[in-house]
């Protein structure tokens, strides 16, 4: 599993600090499609870097960490930020945004994948027996196994996005992260990738944490999902409870923007724009924006809390136990 204990990152700038994650902790189960929704900009991106261990210049890791912990062929293992890269591959893989760019369009396949599988790791195979299992895989993935002998600049956008998948998956690593898988592909492609990604986490039963802007993404293939707003998680918990009853004001405006089938209503965006930042409001991040604002919301930051069993949410409503007054109530 992956934990993220009081995790904050910031980007330094020329112009000084962009904290994008701000004190955040919670956790990712074995075995559960984890959904990570929100605006563009908001620090989805970010987060999944964290988790990955991409901690780069000029994102820095402030404070906190990520332990990635389970069990491999019998054997415990656990890392943590700083030492999670040592496992890229093995037990955890990621797929990144624009996922097409990461393939070398004039290096053929095949030795793309022998660069990713690490020497140790083919017991002693010549490459010729390394490539058979990946053909292999790759049958099983319902793919040409002659795409080994292809450039990537000669795959279409969908299927340069199922070789990645593959290429991710073939080490069956525990965790796989995918940033946008579906984003820039065309809707019955898009299906496509969703069903391959459900299908891998149901054969191997491992953990697809998956980044989407696009809401009705997270309601097909997610277990549990977070909703990010400008930096920090707003709402948790089960993606049915989060679409049936949504709690936080910016929750419900995100799943009251998407379309239904029959619904002829013009459907109106959220209202306002995301803060900077750089330079964000004090209080709570989403109170500009939120119908509901009262006088503290823009004074105080509300508490990312668990106000219902798995269900978190940070909004001064609730802060009071509000919620579970009401539930005794009815
Ligand atoms: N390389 C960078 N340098 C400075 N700031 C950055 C950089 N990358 C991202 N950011 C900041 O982090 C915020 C979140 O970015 P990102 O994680 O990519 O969001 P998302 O994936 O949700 O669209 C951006 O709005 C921007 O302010
Ligand atoms: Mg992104």
């Amino acid at each position: 599993m992956l934990k993220v204990e009081n995790l904050s990152t910031s980007y330094k700038t020329i112009d000084g600090n962009v904290r994008v994650i701000n004190d955040l902790s919670f956790e990712i189960f074995d075995n559960e499609i984890f959904g990570i929704a929100g605006e563009s900009g908001c620090g989805k991106t970010t987060l999944l870097k964290a988790l990955y261990d991409i901690i780069d210049f000029p994102l820095e890791l402030d404070s906190g960490r990520v332990i990635l912990s389970g069990e491999k062929n019998g054997k415990p293992y656990s890392y943590q930020s700083g030492e999670i890269r040592k496992t890229w591959w093995n037990n955890i893989s990621y797929v990144p945004q624009a996922a097409q760019s990461v393939l070398n369009p004039i290096t053929r396949l095949k030795y793309q994948f022998l660069d990713s599988i690490p020497k140790e790791d083919r017991d002693n195979e010549t490459e010729e027996q390394t490539l058979e299992r990946v053909a292999e895989y790759l049958k099983e993935l319902s793919l040409d196994p002659d795409l080994l002998n292809a450039f990537p600049f000669q795959l279409s956008g969908g299927m340069r996005q199922r070789v990645i998948i593959a290429l991710a998956t073939f080490m069956s690593p525990n965790v796989v992260l995918a940033d946008e898988p579906t984003t820039a592909l065309d809707v019955v492609v898009q299906c496509g990738i969703l069903m391959l990604l459900m299908r891998l986490q149901k054969q191997f039963k491992n953990t697809l944490v998956l980044v989407s802007h696009d809401m009705g993404v997270h309601y097909q293939i997610t277990n549990r999902m977070g909703i990010m707003y400008s930096g920090s998680f707003v709402e948790l918990g089960k993606t049915d409870d989060i679409f049936n009853e949504p709690i936080h004001p910016y929750t419900k405006m995100l799943i009251g923007a998407l379309p239904r089938v029959g619904d002829k209503s013009l459907k109106v965006g959220i209202p306002g724009r995301p803060p900077s930042l750089k330079n964000p409001p004090p209080g709570c991040r989403f109170a500009p924006r939120c119908p509901n604002a009262t006088k503290a919301c823009s004074q105080e930051v509300p508490v990312f809390q668990e106000i219902l069993p798995g269900r978190f949410v940070a909004c001064h409503m609730f802060n009071n136990g509000g919620i579970k007054e009401e539930r005794h109530g009815d």
